[in-house]
């Protein structure tokens, strides 16, 4: 079982796209554990966004990021990280499979809706910069049972 961050960004929050989103996780059969809107400061965007300092495009991310409130949310799943990641498609949205987040609703390569951690470290650190521990819901998803196979679950 792992975690993802999801980020709803100013885009998606603006074009009424949070329950979309929500939505769609929520079928696939994800746990949501930790779920906030929230305005984002430069300090915590220089840490997310470290290992795009040096692009060209880091500034301008930045002032789309910080422009409106996003929603947060930590999701849980077996490969949950790889399996969100493959939901949202790739970066630049008008690339993106149908199907996934950005190919359904977005055309941009700034303005693509939605983050999505990368991988499972990074994922970790994602939750640590964005949630408080009492944030984050430890609660029984007793449909779990009907999900995975009991083995999947580790049981
Ligand atoms: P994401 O991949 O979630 O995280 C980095 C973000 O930077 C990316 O989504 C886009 O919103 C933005 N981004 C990536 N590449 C570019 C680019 N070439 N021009 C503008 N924004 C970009």
């Amino acid at each position: 079982m792992d975690r993802s961050v999801v980020i709803v960004k100013p885009d998606g929050v603006q074009r009424g796209l949070i329950g979309e989103i929500i939505h769609r996780f929520e079928r696939k059969g994800l746990k949501l554990v930790g779920i906030k809107m929230v305005s984002l400061s430069d300090a915590l965007l220089d840490e997310w966004y470290a290992h795009h300092k040096e692009r060209a495009f880091f500034p301008a991310l930045k002032s789309y990021m910080k422009s409106y409130p996003v929603v947060s949310m930590l999701w849980e799943g077996v490969d949950g990280v790889a399996t969100i990641r493959k939901m949202v498609g790739a970066t630049k949205a008008r690339d993106a499979e149908p199907g996934t987040v950005r190919g359904d609703f977005a055309m941009s390569q700034q303005y693509n809706l939605i983050h999505a951690s990368e991988n499972a470290e990074i994922a970790k650190k994602e939750e640590e910069l964005m949630f408080s521990k009492s944030e984050v819901f430890d609660w029984e998803k007793r449909d779990f049972d009907h999900i995975y196979l009991a083995d999947e679950l580790g049981k």
